[in-house]
């Protein structure tokens, strides 16, 4: 299955049928979140992994009922900074530049730019930038599970503030943004599964300017 493969074979599976995911394979996907470009390099977010059902269950409950989070077996929650602040600029510099062996002066004029940019702003624009990040990393996630023929539903619908207070992401300094339920298809559970993939078509996508 090539890539484009992949992603017409995925769904926003709609019902789970409880089969568990490899440690492997959800390991692959979170990989593919890590390894998401981000502006910067900043990488301003996290993503909580969750496999305990009552836990599961108590996210449910937030999130509309939705019967995916409670029948995959790994739920996966992207997570984006609540601001951007100097130490966790700096430290994203420091790591980068002692893993290249580069002294922390090569990179101190941008990073003082960055400084200047993003501590200008309010902490609620800073994470709605840090939460563009995470969707970045959500996407690539997607992709990789459908590329590992692992079913997973894209999630905003649930309630971000009971969910931050749930899972205890004031004490990160996260908020969440999006969440991942990871699994297999109940193919006859699922009204979505025999339904048309359908999309704009590429014509009115595509804005060619000559
Ligand atoms: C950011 C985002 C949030 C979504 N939230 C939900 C959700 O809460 N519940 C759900 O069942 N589907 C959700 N979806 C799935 C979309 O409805 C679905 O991706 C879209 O209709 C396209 O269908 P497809 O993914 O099956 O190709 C979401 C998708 C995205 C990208």
């Amino acid at each position: 299955m090539n890539f484009i493969e992949a992603l017409n074979w995925r769904y926003a599976t709609k019902k789970m049928n409880g089969e568990a995911v490899s440690q492997d394979k959800v390991d692959q996907i979170i990989e593919a979140a890590r390894l998401a470009p981000t502006s910067s390099g900043l990488q301003p977010f996290n993503v909580i992994l969750i496999t305990d059902p009552e836990l599961k269950a108590q996210i449910a409950q937030v999130a509309n009922n939705q019967s995916q989070v409670i029948d995959c077996s790994h739920l996966l929650v992207f997570a984006a900074w609540d601001n951007y602040t100097e130490e966790r600029i700096r430290t994203v510099f420091s790591r980068m530049n002692a893993e290249r062996g580069v002294p922390d002066s090569a990179t101190e004029n941008y990073v003082q730019s960055l400084l200047d940019l993003y501590l200008n702003r309010s902490a609620h624009e800073n994470h709605h930038h840090a939460s563009k990040q995470a969707y970045i990393g959500f996407g690539m996630a997607i992709a990789q599970a459908a590329i590992l023929k692992v079913d997973a539903t894209p999630m905003e619908g649930f309630d971000n503030e009971k969910l931050d207070v749930l899972l205890g992401l004031e004490k990160y300094n996260l908020k969440s943004t999006t969440i991942l339920p990871l699994g297999y298809r109940d193919a006859a559970g699922d009204w979505l599964i025999n339904l048309k993939k359908v999309r704009k078509p590429v014509e009115n996508f595509v804005i060619t300017l000559d």
